[in-house]
């Protein structure tokens, strides 16, 4: 089994996995089903949450974790089938993943989005390149698609703080001076409804997330008692909403050409910000953001370091569920 989508999981599922890391986070669990063993940790790009979450997840689970960076660290990677390898890439996956499962019990990948070619992108290629020659468990670090450890982070946020059950929720798009990975915001909508929270999207035109994953997600939200709805309009979104996201993200449209997206972005600058004259429009509401966040261009200082924020909980959080969703894969 692989942890590669929360779609993959159940809502019961994704709840047991909650449960699981709260008991970790609570000091109830103090089980070691890697003890004596070893998980690989594969960055193509970089990360602070999530490698040292995961370094620390896996001592605590009594593993040892083996760190590598194509390219740095590791040789380059190809990942393309029946590929010419005459060019700049050394090594191809099928090798580098059946080396390492000889190695260790799993292995944890993170391949952003090169934000060059959208159709590909959305596929996940390199991840499925892992996923395709791997006979262990390949863990989703952050793929181009999903951030599945960071949306079951959230939805425990939620749940710790909102309690049980059905909350507003909205996701909204912020300016950023350069287009983001969409992975974030996929993951987030994904499990939000398979949570079966009412979620607000709230994006101004041309940043439209997924057709088919928005089709999927309105789908489950509906079957789990929730609902998804879109709008350009992030006052109206904020009033009443119990949960604030903030993400930022690139057009699909403009993949290939970030010169065209910044153009089209610098019009929503000064209004696609989270700050306190939004915060007042909703139900007392929590803050929360992925991090790395650019502070006073997504969030202003006074919301990101008002009460309402609970971005640090939610790092902590990373920490708890990827030890559940190891010990769901790894454990005996
Ligand atoms: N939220 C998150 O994945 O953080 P890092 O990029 O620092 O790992």
């Amino acid at each position: 089994m692989h942890y590669l989508n929360t779609i993959d999981f159940s809502r019961e599922q994704l709840e047991q996995l909650i449960e699981s890391a709260s008991r970790f986070k609570r000091g109830e669990d103090h089980s070691k089903p890697l003890a004596g063993k070893s998980v690989a940790l594969v960055f193509f790009n970089p990360s602070l949450r999530t490698r040292a979450s995961m370094q620390v997840g896996i001592y605590e689970l009594g593993g040892n974790a083996v760190v590598l960076a194509p390219g740095g660290t590791s040789w380059t990677l190809e990942h393309r089938q029946g590929a010419l390898m005459d060019a700049d890439k050394t090594e191809h996956v099928a090798e580098f993943v059946r080396v390492l499962e000889r190695y260790g019990v799993a292995i944890g990948v993170r391949t952003f989005a090169a934000l060059k070619n959208w159709p590909e992108e959305r596929t996940d290629p390199v991840l499925n390149a892992f996923a395709r020659y791997a006979s262990v468990p390949i863990i989703n670090l952050e793929s181009a698609m999903h951030h599945p450890c960071q949306s079951l982070a959230d939805m425990m946020t939620i749940r710790e703080k909102l309690g049980a059950g059905r909350k507003r929720v909205v996701l909204t798009w912020a300016w950023h001076p350069k287009p983001l990975p969409m992975a974030v915001p996929n993951s987030f909508v994904l499990a939000a409804a398979q949570m079966g929270h009412d979620l607000v999207i709230a994006r101004p035109e041309g940043y439209e997330l997924d057709e088919e994953l928005l089709a999927t997600s309105r789908q489950i939200a509906a079957t789990a008692g929730g609902s998804l709805e879109t709008t350009d309009d992030i006052d109206a979104a904020f009033s009443g909403a119990e949960v604030i996201y903030a993400k930022s993200w690139g057009a699909s449209q403009f993949y290939g050409n970030s010169e065209a997206d910044i153009a089209m972005r610098a019009q929503h600058r000064s209004k696609w910000i989270v700050n306190e004259e939004k915060m007042v429009l909703t139900n007392s509401a929590i803050f929360m953001h992925c991090l790395p966040v650019r502070r006073n261009v997504i969030v202003t200082d006074a919301v990101i370091d008002s009460p309402a924020s609970v971005v640090i909980d939610e790092a902590e959080n990373r920490l708890h569920v990827q030890k559940a969703v190891m010990s769901l894969l790894l454990g005996n």
